[in-house]
């Protein structure tokens, strides 16, 4: 099948001539908000009754209970309560399970903020539920790099997308009486380098592109905001005057909590720079302040600066308003249940809205004739990937989870499944080791045991570190310039172990390395310290013993299943292949390919059955060196705790799959908008390898909006997203409203079932300067049954026409002339006509 063929959007396109003029009011578009009011009379008397003390002990985290990742103190004396603060952006992460729902990525797919508000009444309902008082959540930097590990924790690369579905998300979580938490500002958009990173970005760029979604939610209310560990502009965020007062308070008029990123704490001047909240434990930074500099035998204002006096008042009354916002200082309400059903329910309308048919030439739905014999093949078939590692992990319900193979199986159809994929490998005889004996056993003492491996054949080695608790260390070390250089595995330490378990339920870190025959590789397993960056312990007692193996895949083992797959392709009628990545916090991709040996894998599978599918599970763009061999490529992401029901629903044509692509997929590794050092990952100033300082070349232009002006084409655009119906687009209007223009379309079902379609605004350049050559002004969801017609009307806002103009401070609107194009993708306009700004 060839690649989908669309008119590439280019501004300029004049199908439809509707021009429209818009002029602005007589004001210059200042475009801020503020405007909340002033400090409650309530919480100035709560200040005014608190001692120093009470208030620093405000200002630093502490442990918290039910798994929170760390807690503000309260003053009981007062009646002021603490804060326990939960993670995170795709499911509230407690010691207690919770609803799994598709990686935010997934829901910026749906462009749907109505799906954007549900996902936030599941996090609020909750959080609330696990009595947390803040959610860690929603995480709205945008993808800047395709590589950067936690692209699925995000909502997208678009400012006007992010923002839609971070504010309705962000109400709805509140609504619970849970303050939510906007992170991480800001520009925050890789891991590599991810403790300190120097992002060097224009102001203009700053404010067109990642403050866009802050600015949203600070608008539509939000409690918190956490700060970033990286520096903009040589400042580290969390001390930075200008984005925590300048920007967030003075100019957006944000009047809660500010806290740090877990440990990013930097600077003595911190306080006074706008940081409140010290997490997940006070620093040197907020402590020193606190003491008896008079002598006086209490800290008390005499022994602070008029200047520090004041921030701590300002950061106190902060936290206080946060928890007000939400009702935390009224009377307790009773603790609701977790109304399970009902967010499971959610978490599955997601999943399948989410989800993006990116290719498609007729084989979805699947007829019955295929279902009767389908070859459903990968570890993901079987072990759904439900979200990303890091902080965002959650841990559902016991049984809540099932695999497709099942799910599918469950409903009559006749499967057949094959990993294809070797995850789980064997026991590394003990013969093949210089101790002569195989590591498998249970410590209840800290081990380190450092073997050497003769390969008996030339090829690819995996080797995996498997154990029943997370944070154990595989070091690999062979003779240099022999492919097995030295190398440390324990990428998910701080997550609980990697994404895919071993059937037997183990966490399983692997590295494949090239040997030749007979040469040696030393392993070292470690499981006796705790791991640096926040990552857990791994340390067996006899109380906590731990079990843990060395294991491979060796090259025989790797081709045999991969001839499994084959055959079992070839024995059915059509074949499902399920590909992953695993995206995590802390590391960010080295490649866009899909890992291991997967591309193997499609290829043989389509090889051996012309009939082939593939599910992709993962929470960003991979490369598709098989796609012209496939017949459908269905994109579900992390589905969440439902992903199973969903993606069977979508194959068996039980749904209608009508998400569109919230991020650009390349179609080269030197065909993204990052393809030099300087800009990512960044450069590194001496031998640490860690990057330093990068500098966001694109501007503006992150995304598809890169591709657009460079004219690069990607594999699927921005905004891709097939149906099983079609749909027409018709009678397209420009109209000003107010300082914003509205643009109207009508759209029709002309398919024989009913599907959703998301018709997508756009702005050319046209005549204007210092715009992006396309940018989404405006989108709407609607669901269509076959036949059915819809005017959709999209409002522009004044927003959208303006640039930020850096040397008078402030939004200006765009003067001229610039395309409005209207479709189905951002590169499949349908109609287009014109707006005039002034
Ligand atoms: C992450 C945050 C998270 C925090 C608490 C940090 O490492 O960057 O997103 O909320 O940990 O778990």
């Amino acid at each position: 099948m060839g690649r989908h063929e669309h008119r590439r959007l280019r501004a300029g396109v004049a199908v439809v001539a509707t021009a429209v003029v818009v002029a602005g009011a007589a004001a210059p578009a200042t475009a801020t908000p503020g405007g909340r009011p002033g400090v409650d009379p309530r919480i100035a008397e709560l200040v005014a009754l608190m001692t120093v003390p009470e208030k620093f002990g405000m200002l630093g985290g502490v442990p918290g209970s039910g798994g929170a990742a760390g807690s503000v103190p309260g003053v009981p004396r007062l009646g002021v309560p603490g804060l326990d603060m939960a993670d995170g952006p795709s499911g509230v992460r407690a010691d207690r399970p919770a609803t799994a729902l598709p990686a935010p990525v997934a829901l910026g797919a749906t462009f749907d903020p109505a799906s954007a508000s549900a996902y936030g009444g599941v996090l609020g309902q909750e959080a609330d539920a696990l009595d947390m008082e803040v959610l860690l959540a929603p995480m709205m930097n945008l993808v800047r790099t395709p590589y950067a590990g936690r692209n699925f924790e995000t909502l997208s690369e678009d400012p006007l997308l992010s923002a839609q579905l971070a504010a309705p998300q962000v109400s709805a979580v509140q609504d619970n009486g849970v303050i939510a938490t906007a992170k991480h500002y800001a520009a925050n958009n890789q891991e590599a380098g991810r403790r300190g990173i120097d992002v060097r970005v224009t102001e203009k760029a700053l404010r067109e592109t990642e403050l866009a979604a802050f600015e949203a939610v600070v608008d539509a209310g939000i409690s918190a905001v956490m700060c970033a560990y990286n520096k903009v502009d040589g400042v580290q965020a969390c001390d930075s005057a200008e984005l925590l007062t300048g920007v967030l308070r003075e100019e957006w008029g944000f009047d809660g909590l500010v806290m740090t990123d877990w440990v990013a704490t930097h600077g003595p001047g911190s306080l006074e720079a706008g940081l409140d909240v010290e997490m997940p434990r006070a620093t040197a930074a907020f402590t020193d302040l606190a003491r008896d500099v008079d002598g006086n035998g209490v800290v008390d204002t005499g022994d602070l600066t008029p200047a520090v006096a004041a921030a701590l008042d300002r950061a106190v009354t902060g936290v206080l308003t946060a928890m007000d916002e939400v009702g935390l200082l009224d009377e307790a309400d009773v603790t609701p249940e977790r109304a399970t059903e009902a967010n499971a329910e959610v978490a599955h309308r997601i999943a399948v809205d989410g989800a993006v048919l990116l290719a498609n030439d007729g084989v979805l739905p699947l007829a019955d004739d295929d279902l009767a014999d389908v070859a459903l093949i990968g570890p993901t078939a079987q072990v759904p990937l439900i979200g990303g590692g890091g902080s965002a992990r959650v841990t559902p319900d016991d049984g809540a989870v099932d695999s497709t193979v099942d799910v599918l199986g469950g409903r009559g159809a006749g499967v057949s499944w094959a990993t294809g994929e070797e995850l789980d490998g064997v026991v590394v005889p003990g013969d093949r080791l210089d101790t002569g004996a195989s590591i498998d056993g249970t410590y209840t003492a800290p081990v380190t045991q450092t073997v050497t491996v003769t390969a008996p054949t030339a090829g690819a080695y995996t080797f995996s570190v498997q154990t029943t608790g997370p944070g154990a260390r595989l070091d690999v070390e062979g003779a240099p310039g022999t492919g097995a250089e030295a190398s440390t595995v324990s990428r998910f330490g701080a997550a609980g172990g990697s994404l895919i378990a071993t059937a037997d339920g183990r966490t399983n870190d692997s590295h494949t390395v090239e040997l030749a025959a007979g040469e040696q590789v030393t392993l070292t397993l470690s499981c006796d310290t705790p791991v640096a960056d926040g990552s857990a312990a791994c340390s067996p007692s006899v109380e906590q013993p731990l079990q843990l193996r060395l294991a491979w895949t060796t090259p025989e083992l790797r081709a045999e299943r991969l001839a499994e797959a084959a055959r079992a392709a070839a024995d059915a009628r059509v074949a499902v292949v399920f590909a992953y990545n695993e995206g995590t916090e802390g590391e960010d991709r080295s490649s866009l390919s899909l890992p291991g040996y997967q591309d193997e894998l499609v290829a043989a599978v389509a090889q051996a059955n012309p009939d082939t599918v593939v599910v992709l599970n993962t929470g960003d763009p991979v490369l598709m060196p098989w796609l012209d061999d496939v017949r459908a490529v269905l994109q579900t992401w992390y589905s969440g705790q439902e992903g199973a029901e969903a993606t069977v629903d979508l194959l068996t044509g039980a749904a209608n799959p009508g998400g569109k692509l919230p991020v650009t997929f390349p179609a080269a590794e030197d065909a993204t908008p990052v393809g030099d050092p300087a800009n990512y990952p960044g450069l590194s100033t001496d031998d640490d390898p860690d990057p330093e300082v990068q500098t966001y070349t694109e501007g503006s232009d992150v995304g598809y909006r890169w591709y657009e002006a460079t004219g690069t084409e990607p594999l699927f655009a921005f905004g891709h997203g097939l149906s099983y119906t079609s749909f027409e687009y018709s009678r397209l209007r420009t109209r000003t409203s107010g300082d914003g223009v509205q643009v109207s379309v009508s759209v029709r079902n002309t398919g024989a079932v009913t599907g959703s379609e998301v018709p997508q605004v756009y702005l050319g350049a046209g005549t204007a300067a210092g715009v992006p050559a396309l940018q989404l002004a405006g989108f709407s969801r609607v669901i269509l049954a076959p036949g059915e017609e819809q005017r959709v009307t999209v409002e522009v806002d004044e927003r959208q026409l303006s640039i930020w103009d850096a040397d008078r401070d402030r939004w200006v609107r765009a003067v001229g002339t610039r395309p409005v194009l209207v479709g189905s993708a951002s590169d499949d306009v349908r109609l287009s006509g014109s707006v005039r700004v002034r």
